[in-house]
């Protein structure tokens, strides 16, 4: 086959890395953790090249028929530099590591910018994620999610040889590193030393105090999977047991965050069309996903202005619920407890942020977890699987098809587009169902034409990917108008706070389950929900008005330089 690398043609065997075949062109690529006789692991990060446009690790990466490889270019040699500063932060002396590096004939460091400290085994600094590396067996299925598919880079491998253990970047307490909330760690570690911090005791304690009114709200998610907790296959929609199970733990109402869904919608959809009309600033790019927004402040803050300034679909529904619900009902909102039932650890901690209080109201109180809601449930000696269907409580328990496609990836696009449409044109497009923007590929792009305007989409899950699209934003600002991006892959269904396994397959079976649910509802759309409608009729007035914009939207923070 041929390549060419560093603008040289040559012709190499199948099956060689990357690494050999630059040898085989004379061009020495600097190497650290390889060793001519063992296997590679790619492991320091020193070996890296850019092929076919993308940063990979040359000596355990094999070239392919045709593949581009550029070994020098600026940006590799910086990366290098950065993992060179890594690999020394267990240095005590900068002197020596750079002699050490001479010595290697490995590129230098201009200065040791980090430092590493022994890091503490038990961890309990964040909202989100407790770990507890004592129950660590070292099969790095956690490093594998953070550092690949989140490119995150929170937990790692630390100390060489026999001493490798896992741990936290740079012996950093969790709070203080780059992690974003997203539980993909959780999800995939088999011995429980990571897992979401649990808020199952606490609630249990409030349901016996009657000076509380307890609320449940579930998400979208949350029906297409909590069956597998209690033995049923993935993809079963149990949404009328789930309601029964909920009750019978003792909470007073059961509300739908699909009805959050909708307003979210109706916001989204008319701050697309505003930032359309009125010439501002586009691409806008959905804010609903915390683990996502945790991602742009910390690595991206100087493209904060694309978010949306739309809160998620269970804080909207939140600041709703200790307003015009507790208005209607009477209760003061301080009495009030909001339990969000999520399929996402992120959640945690995005409930806690300071904007999401208002007047000095929290709009949610606490977030549970789909495996803490099946546990809380468990320990009530319920088997959801037996319960008899029961309906939502009212009058913020329906949501339309359009709330229900939120929990799968594309879900918000495809239900803000149902909407913008109409807000646009007066009358709904011929075909509810926009298939284009469906599927698993981590990016799609689509474009839908609305009157005269030409709208060009992107719909992205996992963390990786929003890192490229965000590079290509930079690159080319105009290539798209509207982005919906997820942190978790498949969206909501493949939640960090989801059951385990997660795998995707069983995320594939969730999505069908999902959009089965929307094509059985009659309402389809966020703007025709009687329930929406009454809330702007008699509280809200309209989208984007001044009330709208106190209780339903928010801003973000640049968090490059500080932790959560
Ligand atoms: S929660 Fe997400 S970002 Fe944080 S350590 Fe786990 S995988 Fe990495
Ligand atoms: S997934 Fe769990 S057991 Fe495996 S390396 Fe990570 S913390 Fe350790
Ligand atoms: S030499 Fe260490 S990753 Fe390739």
């Amino acid at each position: 086959m041929q390549i060419t690398i560093d603008g040289k043609k040559i012709n190499v065997k199948n099956g060689i890395t990357i690494l050999e075949a630059a040898e085989k062109a004379g061009i020495k690529i600097p190497t650290l953790c390889y060793h001519p006789d063992l296997k590679p692991e790619g492991r320091c990060g020193i070996c890296i090249v850019e092929a076919n446009g993308k940063i990979m690790t040359s000596c355990n990466n094999k070239v392919s028929n045709g593949m581009i490889i550029q070994t020098n270019t600026e940006n590799i040699k910086k990366q290098r530099k950065i993992n060179a500063q890594l690999i020394g932060c267990n240095f005590e002396k900068e002197e020596e590591f750079r002699k050490w590096l001479a010595l290697e004939e490995l590129p230098d460091i201009d200065e040791l910018k980090f430092k590493s400290k022994p890091s503490e085994l038990i961890d309990e600094s964040c909202h989100d994620i407790v770990m507890d590396f004592t129950k660590c067996i070292m099969c790095g299925r956690c490093v594998q999610k953070c550092r690949d598919l989140q490119t995150v880079n929170a937990i790692c491998y630390s100390k060489r040889a026999n001493g490798t253990i896992v741990g936290k970047s740079l012996g950093k307490k969790l709070i203080e590193t780059t992690c974003v909330g997203c539980g993909q760690c959780s999800l995939v570690c088999p011995t429980g030393a990571i897992k979401e911090k649990e808020y199952i005791e606490d609630i249990k304690k409030l349901l016996k105090d009657k000076k509380y009114h307890i609320i449940a709200q579930t998400a979208p998610s949350i029906r297409v999977a909590i069956g597998e907790e209690f033995g049923m296959p993935a993809g079963s929609l149990v949404t009328g047991k789930m309601v029964s199970a909920l009750r019978k733990v003792g909470f007073d109402k059961i509300f739908d965050t699909n009805f959050g869904a909708d307003l979210t919608i109706m916001e989204e959809a008319s701050e697309l069309i505003d930032r359309i009309k009125n010439k501002k600033l586009l691409p806008q790019i959905t804010s609903c996903c915390p683990g996502w927004v945790n991602f742009i402040e910390t690595f991206y803050p100087e493209m904060l202005p694309h978010l949306s300034s739309c809160k998620s679909p269970h804080q909207m529904f939140g600041a709703i619920l200790k307003t015009y619900y507790a208005k209607k009902v009477g209760i003061n909102p301080k009495n009030i407890i909001l339990v969000s039932i999520m399929p996402c650890t992120a959640k945690k901690y995005e409930s806690c942020r300071e904007e999401m209080i208002i007047d000095g109201v929290k709009d949610v109180d606490y977030v549970i977890t789909t495996r803490e809601a099946a546990k809380l449930i468990k320990s009530f000696n319920i088997d959801l699987s037996k319960e008899e269907d029961s309906e939502f409580d009212n009058p913020m328990g329906k949501g339309s098809g359009g709330g229900a496609i939120f929990g799968t990836s594309g879900g918000v696009m495809e239900s803000a587009i149902r909407t913008a449409y109409y807000f646009l044109t007066g009358y709904d497009y011929p075909k509810i169902e926009f298939r284009s923007i469906r599927g698993d590929k981590g990016i799609r792009e689509t474009s839908i034409k609305i009157g005269d305007t030409k709208l060009n989409l992107a719909i992205v899950h996992t963390l990786s990917n929003a890192r490229k699209v965000i590079e290509t934003i930079k690159k080319n600002p105009n290539k798209y108008h509207f982005i919906e991006i997820m942190a978790c892959p498949g969206g909501c269904i493949g939640g960090g706070g989801q059951p385990k396994p997660t795998t995707r397959d069983i995320i594939k079976k969730r999505s069908e389950a999902i959009y089965k649910e929307d094509k059985n509802l009659k309402i389809r759309q966020a703007h025709k929900n009687p329930q929406i409608m009454e809330l702007y009729k008699t509280f809200l007035d309209k989208p984007l008005s001044e009330k709208s914009r106190k209780y339903l939207h928010t801003n973000y923070h640049d968090r490059s330089k500080c932790s959560r």
